[in-house]
């Protein structure tokens, strides 16, 4: 990348950043990521991320060494899950100390280029409990998390440290148990609702049935998933959406920079999975204030809206609808009532956005509201957006009809254009529904 890439791609990644910080993201490191030789450049991102002030919980695993530790032995599998007995659990504790040990080491180096101190806390943090007896198999001190002690994570996060956590833990009793590391993950990820579960994975993602990486994966499309270890990753990511966290990651630890990539690029690097649609038609809050600058003050900038400066949109904020998109506005639209008509302003879809029938939803949103409020029309100020309004119902007419307390306000040397478009008045039935289920409209209040 030359220098003005660089400049470029810095510049792309700001919104990413802000709607980055202070979320917890829980990362999934294999016992390989630890011996490949990339993992040196993911300690740096990881570094990076941590004085981003992302708040950062990695669980690792250590399948590599504890084969490494157990040398001519073999370490049961039913094809369910590993049985550990008395005799080998030692040996399998060595396996996982070595992995952690070189990622706590890795990690307390930081990074070179950045004089990066990191503070990284390791403890008892999960309680474990027995698999038990399974269709009819003793798996002895193969365990599963039997209680994740969220408050003490968090407590450690607010610290600004790094939480590593090692797939074992000891029961109340005080005996050891083995976790499956990927499960581990799943559930730290679930109980802290983390903002994001992060799996490091030795392919750039999940690959559909013709071997094409999928770019977003939702449940319905499980199905096209065959590899199984592929689907294993998948099961759990989506299984952790289902249960509070916000989306999943699945990455290529041997690709330099797949991680930074994955999380500050639009298209990023791996496959993203949620529950649903991400995208969100909502009421703005005062949250979206920075959202909403951000995404209107390019087209102030060149004319195309009217500059509005912060304090307004702060105080005026509600008046705003938003689409949000992984945590960034990506389109608004405002809603101004004047003498029984509303202002359709600041109508706005961010540029990498565009054409996806954003502007259409935020029109029918702003139509809906204005119904509710029992306005008879809505209308517009626009210098360049004329036949985007009028292929969607807007009539010209004459600014003597605009409302007198907005005429007043009228910029004659923007010299825009007013479009109006009437609303049909809705049935009493509909008003009294959409007034019981919509409550968060602010302009009822
Ligand atoms: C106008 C705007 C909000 C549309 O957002 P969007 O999310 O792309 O909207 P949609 O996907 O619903 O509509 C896209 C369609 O509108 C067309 N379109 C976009 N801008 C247009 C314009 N200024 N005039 C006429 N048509 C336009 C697109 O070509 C596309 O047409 P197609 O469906 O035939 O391909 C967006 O282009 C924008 O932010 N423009 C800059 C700000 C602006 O001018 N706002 C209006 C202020 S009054």
């Amino acid at each position: 990348m030359d220098e003005r890439n660089n400049l470029k791609w810095f510049r792309a990644s700001t919104p990413y950043i802000n709607s980055h910080r202070h979320k917890t993201f829980v990362m999934f490191l294999g016992g390989e990521v630890i011996l490949d030789r990339n993992f040196v450049n993911i300690l740096g991102d990881i570094a990076l991320l941590s004085s981003l002030d992302i708040r950062l919980v990695i669980i690792h695993g250590a399948e590599p060494q504890i084969a490494n530790s157990l040398g001519e032995r073999e370490w049961p599998h039913t094809g369910l899950m590993h049985i550990t007995s008395q005799e080998l659990l030692p040996i399998i504790l060595s396996g996982i100390s070595q992995a952690r040990h070189k990622l706590e080491a890795g990690l307390s180096k930081g990074h070179a280029n950045m004089r990066l101190e990191l503070l990284v806390t390791a403890g008892n943090f999960v309680r474990a409990k027995p698999i038990g007896i399974k269709n009819g198999v003793d798996y002895q001190h193969t365990g599963t998390a039997r209680n994740i002690n969220s408050t003490a994570i968090e407590n450690q996060l607010a610290n600004k440290a790094i939480v590593l956590l090692s797939p074992f833990g000891h029961s109340p009793s005080g005996e050891t148990f083995i976790f499956d590391a990927h499960e581990l993950a799943k559930d730290v990820a679930s109980t802290l609702r983390a903002e994001k579960l992060i799996y490091f994975s030795a392919d750039d993602g999940i690959r559909d049935s013709d071997k094409n990486l999928i770019n977003e994966l939702t449940e319905s499309q499980l199905s096209l998933v065959s590899d199984p270890t592929q689907k294993k990753l998948a099961d759990l990511t989506l299984s952790a959406c289902l249960q509070g966290v916000c989306r999943g990651h699945i990455i290529n630890y041997k690709r330099d920079g797949a991680l930074l990539e994955e999380l500050f690029t639009r298209d990023g690097s791996g496959t993203q999975i949620i529950k649903e649609s991400y995208e969100k038609l909502r009421i703005a809050t005062s949250n979206d204030v920075a959202g909403i600058l951000e995404l209107i003050s390019p087209l102030e900038l060149d004319g195309l809206l009217v500059k509005r400066p912060r304090e307004l949109i702060e105080t005026e904020v509600n008046h705003f609808r938003v689409i949000e998109r992984d945590g960034m506005v990506v389109a608004c639209a405002a809603l101004y009532p004047f003498e029984g008509k509303g202002e359709l302003a600041c109508l706005a879809t961010h540029v990498h956005y565009r054409n996806d029938n954003r502007g259409e939803l935020l029109l029918a949103r702003i139509e809906h509201d204005a119904k509710i409020l029992g306005l008879s029309a809505i209308f517009v100020l626009t210098t360049q957006a004329e036949h985007w309004f009028s292929d969607r119902g807007f009539s010209e007419a004459a600014i003597d009809v605009l409302p007198d307390s907005r005429k007043c306000l009228y910029n004659y040397q923007r010299n825009s254009k007013y479009l109006e478009k009437l609303i049909q008045a809705p049935s009493e039935n509909t008003r009294k529904q959409d007034r019981a289920t919509r409550l968060d409209t602010p302009e009822q209040s």
